[in-house]
């Protein structure tokens, strides 16, 4: 099939490979002329792990090409993505759709053949209807069908989860549209990957709450370890047993610093503003949103308390920016808030992230960045763990104590066993692990 992927990033990007590397004839559109160079070198702009050996692949095997000309690319197109930004709108946190208008309205300018228009992108409920107007609107001879086709990759394991993904959810108005987006998953029949068809608003709204139950669940183990650090008890053995009830599951009970990244954010945003437009308040996700946001600074506080309820004066090495590992992004990072209040508290921070320093040099200013774990601790008086790269999961601890002018370590993703902690001299604070003094 001939497919066209408007919108190159994150998302697109790893849709539009994925699905070259299913054998159909991919045509990404990207409009971004920096982007487009890159791509068409068979370079990736973003980190994500297998991705540039897939491109490259499907570039020399002719399935996938890159063009910012979308009226000639979308000429005798089988099916058509939307995957364009969906970013919060600042100030109130609705979905800003713009992009995705705008990229309707010239479909509409543009089409000349039947085609199936499928929207990838994360979009309010309505908003594919509101696609398929603005289309009618601007060419109403246009033939096409209209589709929700929401993605759930996570980034540092986009292909993976497209390649393997638990379901895929198919929202159509019409048997025709259904049997096009049949064609397009069918190399994923082999793996007998459930491909469940639903009206337009269902599509949608399985995304958001996808999203948001995720994030509700972190925030409650997050909420959860506070307590076992009020009264003792350790928060992975809860999240453990607890998640061995098969109607729980154990993945996503991690604690930590927070959520961040470029979808929990931004889509239990739009789901609380969704909720509050159409009187059906979302008010577990409302709370949602703000424990975690409380929860980034309630880390500075914990940094602070570590280190003796003052940071004036004080070197900090901050093992990881990113907001998880596997990535370069660095969007509503908890990084983001940590830092910039550890300095306001009077501290230096010397920083390291396997693959976000480009990024983060662009957003947080007075950092001093060193290339290792080991380079950040020297001298420093004392060391945070914020993203669990590989790359710090097997320090030499002794070797850190060494290094550092006193013993204080904190580990905000539990990383390390409080024992071998201990054993190399290292006084630990870390997340949900309460000792009540016997
Ligand atoms: C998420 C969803 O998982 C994915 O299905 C959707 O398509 C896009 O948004 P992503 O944001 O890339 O994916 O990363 P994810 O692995 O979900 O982590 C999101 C945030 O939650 C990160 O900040 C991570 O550190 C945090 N997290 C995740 C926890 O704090 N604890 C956990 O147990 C899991």
């Amino acid at each position: 099939m001939k497919i066209v992927m408007i919108g190159a990033g994150y998302v697109g990007l790893v849709s539009g490979v994925c699905f070259s590397d299913f054998g159909h004839h991919v045509i990404c559109v990207e409009k971004d002329q920096t982007k487009l160079v890159k791509l068409r070198a068979g370079e990736v702009p973003i980190f994500e792990p297998g991705l540039d050996v897939l491109l490259k692949r499907n570039i020399n095997e002719g399935r996938l090409e890159f063009s910012d000309d979308l009226a000639t690319s979308i000429v005798d197109a089988d099916a058509v993505f939307i995957a364009v930004g969906t970013p919060a709108r600042r100030g109130d946190g609705f979905a800003d759709l713009t992009y995705v208008y705008e990229t309707a309205k010239e479909l509409g300018e543009k089409l000349t053949n039947d085609t199936v228009i499928i929207t990838k992108s994360t979009v309010p409920v309505g908003t594919n209807r509101e696609i398929k107007r603005i289309i009618t609107a601007c060419n109403p001879k246009a033939a096409f069908e209209i589709v929700s086709n929401p993605e759930f990759l996570r980034e540092g394991s986009a292909i993976e989860d497209f390649m393997r993904p638990d379901r895929v959810i198919v929202g159509v108005g019409s048997a025709e549209a259904e049997s096009v987006m049949r064609n397009i998953y069918r190399p994923l029949n082999i793996r007998e990957t459930p491909i469940m068809v639903t009206d337009l608003e269902t599509a949608e709204t399985i995304k958001y709450a996808a999203n948001a139950f995720l994030a509700m669940k972190i925030t409650f183990i997050n909420e959860i370890a506070d307590l076992c650090e009020k009264t003792g008890g350790d928060v992975q053995q809860v999240a453990k047993g607890i998640g061995l009830d098969t109607r729980i599951g154990g993945k996503f009970l991690h604690a930590g610093p927070g959520y961040g990244g470029s979808c929990f954010p931004k889509d239990t945003l739009a789901l609380v503003q969704t909720g509050q437009r159409y009187g059906a308040p979302q008010r577990i996700i409302e709370t949602v949103v703000a424990v975690n946001d409380a929860r980034k600074s309630a880390m500075t506080g914990k940094i602070l308390a570590a280190c003796g309820g003052s940071v004036k004066g004080k070197r900090i090495a901050v093992l990881g920016v990113t907001f998880k590992p596997n990535t370069d992004d660095m969007r509503d990072a908890p990084s983001l808030v940590i830092i910039p209040e550890l300095i306001a508290a009077g501290a230096s921070i010397t920083a390291c992230d396997p693959e976000g320093g480009d990024e983060a040099r662009k957003l947080l200013d007075g950092v001093d960045w060193v290339d290792d774990a080991y380079s950040a601790a020297d001298g420093a008086d004392a060391l945070v763990i914020i993203t669990e790269w590989n790359a710090f999961r097997g320090l030499d601890l002794a070797r850190i104590r060494q290094l550092l002018t006193t013993s204080v370590f904190i580990d905000l993703r539990n990383i390390y066993p409080p024992e071998e902690v201990s054993a190399a001299g290292l006084t630990l604070t870390n997340v949900g692990k309460g000792t009540i003094e016997s």
